[in-house]
């Protein structure tokens, strides 16, 4: 089995999670869109869900697939979002925003009454921060926004290169909000709410790709099957 086939199984996995009738929250990223494609195809037998994007990829994707599709103005809170994660540990702690969907991802998660992470068993981690952590920060006067975050980051002991994110024509990356990506490589983040305090300080960074206490459920696939990591009482009886 592959990569592709653990993420697919990890969505499958999330399906359980979904009821008639509830509103969901879409997550952005190539775990996601296999559980888009999967809820497209209950929705073509008779599934009834109304469900908000997190992005303008998975928006396309979802209406393309028939999902009806709502947006959080219509819509402002949310029975259940699923979304995968870049990287995750065991108390559901998360890393988000290598696609760049991040403060949509956040804003989605947050309106949801339950969040679900899908991910192969590669993202999982004893301490955040082998990924690159994602900041979504506005275009005016990103030098100075860039050079705050380093030194607030260095106060609580975190050091590393800040990357400007390019897109494939070597353009600086716009998010769908038509913002900006600070990639920074701080390695290990052994207090990640301290660093999301300190980031919260900075004017110019409009989200960070710090997931801390927003996900209930982490459903991980790997070469030793699906392992459920659970912040709540789950039921997997439930019929989809
Ligand atoms: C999108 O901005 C991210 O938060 C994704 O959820 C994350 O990058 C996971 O993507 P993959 O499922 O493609 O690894």
């Amino acid at each position: 089995m592959s990569t592709d086939d653990w993420k697919r199984q990890a969505a499958e996995q999330a399906l359980s999670f979904v009821e008639d009738g509830m509103k969901l929250g879409l997550g952005t990223g190539s775990t996601a869109a296999k559980f888009v494609e999967l809820l497209g195809a209950r929705v073509r037998t008779g599934l009834k869900v109304i469900c908000v994007p997190t992005s303008e990829a998975t928006r396309i994707q979802a209406a393309a697939l028939g999902i009806p599709l709502s947006t959080l103005d219509e819509t402002p809170s949310l029975d259940l979002t699923v979304d995968g994660a870049d990287e995750l540990d065991e108390d559901l702690r998360l890393i988000k925003g290598g696609g760049g969907a991040l403060l949509r991802e956040k804003i989605v998660a947050v309106a949801s009454e339950r969040v679900v992470i899908i991910a192969d068993n590669s993202k999982l981690v004893d301490v955040l921060g082998r990924f690159p952590l994602p900041l979504e920060v506005v275009p005016f006067g990103l030098r100075a926004t860039e050079g705050l975050i380093g030194k607030l980051a260095a106060d609580i002991g975190l050091e590393g290169d800040i990357t400007l994110r390019r897109g494939t024509d070597g353009k600086p990356f716009l998010t769908d909000n038509g913002n900006h990506i600070l990639d920074c490589a701080f390695g290990s983040i052994d207090d990640p709410e301290a660093l999301e305090d300190a980031l919260k300080l900075v004017p110019g960074v409009v989200e960070s790709g710090l997931f801390l206490g927003i996900a209930d459920v982490g459903i991980i696939a790997g070469p030793k099957g699906v392992e459920v990591l659970a912040g709540i009482e789950i039921d997997f009886e439930e019929d989809v």
